[in-house]
């Protein structure tokens, strides 16, 4: 079911390819009649891809995304709210299941999630927490990855998972990846993203990390708005060119 042939190794290689891959299974192309002097006028959005085939516009989200890193000890020293009413604990392996609709609800208004019902956003939700849970995104980082709750409640509002990446060509050591980070869509915006991520990188600097990197799809600009908010910047590769990562198609 994954398109494999796009992806490069588990965990290997640069941290955007195996998420985008996994994210490409689930993007919905739109099929819309016009004629093609309207199509060459429609304004152009780099998250899409624009293509006119027999009287149809054909629209499919771009899975284009940058990676992304926090630097621990900056993170460390700037003060980032923590949300008084949410309690923050490491991941239990049996709380997995409860996953699924918490993520289909957080990622409803997200690319390419958004394109789909609510039926089959739960089984894109399963796919790529399974594909997450199994390796796919990198050996997970159990002791790294943490639930939110309410304080007088058990039932998650929020998640951030960790896998370890192996290190790209001149790097000497194994990187933490945010893979997913989400928070129940109802209480965004009340310092849940950003007290699981303090939690994180607490748990990741104990055992010896000094940063962590992130991919993040350019089709999802509030998640872009969050990473930037808490202190994450652009990877540069060696040439020093900003790193943006595409799915070949
Ligand atoms: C991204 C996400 C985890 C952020 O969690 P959150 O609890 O809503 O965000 P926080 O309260 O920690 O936000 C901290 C800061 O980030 C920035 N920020 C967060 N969401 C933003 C948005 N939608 N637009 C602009 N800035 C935003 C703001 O500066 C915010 O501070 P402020 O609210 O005081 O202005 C959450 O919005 C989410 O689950 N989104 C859907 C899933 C997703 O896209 N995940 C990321 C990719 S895996």
């Amino acid at each position: 079911m994954h398109s494999s042939s796009t992806a490069t190794p588990a965990g290997g290689g640069l941290p955007a390819l195996g998420l985008i891959a996994m994210l490409d299974d689930w993007f919905r192309t739109l099929r819309i009649p016009m004629p093609m002097a309207t199509w060459r006028k429609l304004p152009r959005s780099a998250a899409y891809k624009y293509e006119y085939i027999n009287g149809y516009a054909l629209i499919s989200p771009r899975p284009a995304c940058c990676n992304a890193t926090l630097d621990f000890a900056s993170f460390l020293k700037s003060p980032h709210l923590q949300s008084p009413d949410i309690r923050t604990r490491t991941m239990e392996e049996s709380e997995w299941d409860a996953l699924p609709p918490l993520m289909s609800m957080a990622f409803w208004r997200v690319t390419p999630f958004e394109s789909l019902t609510d039926k089959r956003r739960l089984v894109a939700a399963k796919d790529c927490l399974l594909h997450t849970r199994s390796g796919g995104d990198g050996p997970l980082i159990p002791g790294a990855c943490v639930i939110a709750t309410q304080t007088d409640q058990q039932q998650p509002v929020g998640a951030a998972l960790v896998t370890l990446r192996k290190p790209a060509s001149g790097q000497d050591a194994p990187i933490p990846l945010l893979t997913w980070i989400f928070v129940h869509p109802w209480i965004f915006r009340r310092g849940i993203g950003q007290t699981l991520l303090a939690a994180v990188v607490q748990r990741l600097a104990a055992m010896g990390h000094h940063r962590m990197e992130s991919c993040i799809l350019l089709a999802n600009p509030q998640s872009l708005a969050w990473h930037w908010a808490m202190g994450f910047s652009l990877m540069r590769d060696r040439l020093g060119l900003a790193s943006l990562r595409r799915n070949q198609r």
